[in-house]
């Protein structure tokens, strides 16, 4: 079967959805949750289709759910689905060993940013085919960071203005990232800090408060009323 969205497309777009979703309390795994009676997978995978420069999105599902989640997507749009990994960092790894020959630009969005618009993830994709091996999404911090140690201390308050959070899809040339992919150690928690670590330059692009990620039933509550208030597309 084909999975291709945009056949002149450019970009490749993985999503890891095999997390369990513990912080959002005992249930399904997280990317099936409902929202607004979709399950979150949907909702991302709609926005993602709706970006014009996909040509492939490749879904990294938890290992039990892999037909029904291929079964719930065939509806939405023409996806690729592969048993996710025990880490965040081995179902993106999976999904990448996925992605057929074409495009050079790969993106990595989580299945729990399932309001991101698709404006953002075609600004991402640009930044990436404007010549920069690596772009991540991002937005000021607006609370005060402290770092803290054994007993709760306070060991360090950090300077907020050199301070930014981190949002997905994070986009790579397709090289630089099966290059970071293949001499993975141990797991972090998003795969531009892989780039990092081979020294490639990660360059921020501004991010969209629409693109929080769905962790805690409060994040589940306010995407539900931004969907009801028409505020996300
Ligand atoms: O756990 P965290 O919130 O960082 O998860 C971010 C994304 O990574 C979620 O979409 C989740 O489904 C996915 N994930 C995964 N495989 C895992 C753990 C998390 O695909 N083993």
């Amino acid at each position: 079967m084909t999975a291709q969205l945009n056949p002149r497309g450019d970009v490749a777009v993985l999503v890891p959805a095999a997390g369990a979703g513990v912080r959002l309390g005992p249930g399904a795994p997280k990317a099936l949750r409902p929202l607004a009676g979709e399950p979150l997978l949907v909702h991302a995978v709609r926005r993602i289709a709706a970006a014009p420069s996909v040509h492939t999105v490749v879904v990294a599902a938890p290992a039990a759910d892999v037909d029904s989640v291929q079964a719930m997507l065939a509806p939405v749009a023409p996806v690729i689905v592969v048993p996710g990994g025990a880490e965040r960092q081995a179902s993106v790894a999976a999904a990448l060993a996925a992605v057929p020959a074409g495009p050079e630009i790969v993106l990595v969005h989580d299945a729990a940013r399932a309001l991101t618009p698709p404006a953002l993830i075609e600004s991402v994709a640009a930044a990436v085919r404007s010549g920069h091996d690596a772009v991540i999404p991002v937005l000021p911090v607006v609370d005060t960071i402290k770092e803290v140690g054994a007993g709760e201390l306070v060991l360090a308050t950090a300077d907020r203005s050199a301070l930014r959070a981190v949002q997905t899809p994070q986009g790579f040339r397709r090289a630089v990232l099966t290059a970071a992919h293949a001499t993975a150690g141990d797991p972090l928690t998003d795969d531009a800090g892989l780039v990092e670590k081979q020294g490639v330059p990660v360059v921020c692009v501004p991010g969209s408060e629409y693109a929080l990620k769905v962790t805690r039933p409060f994040d589940l509550a306010l995407a539900e009323h931004l969907l009801s208030a028409g505020q996300a597309g």
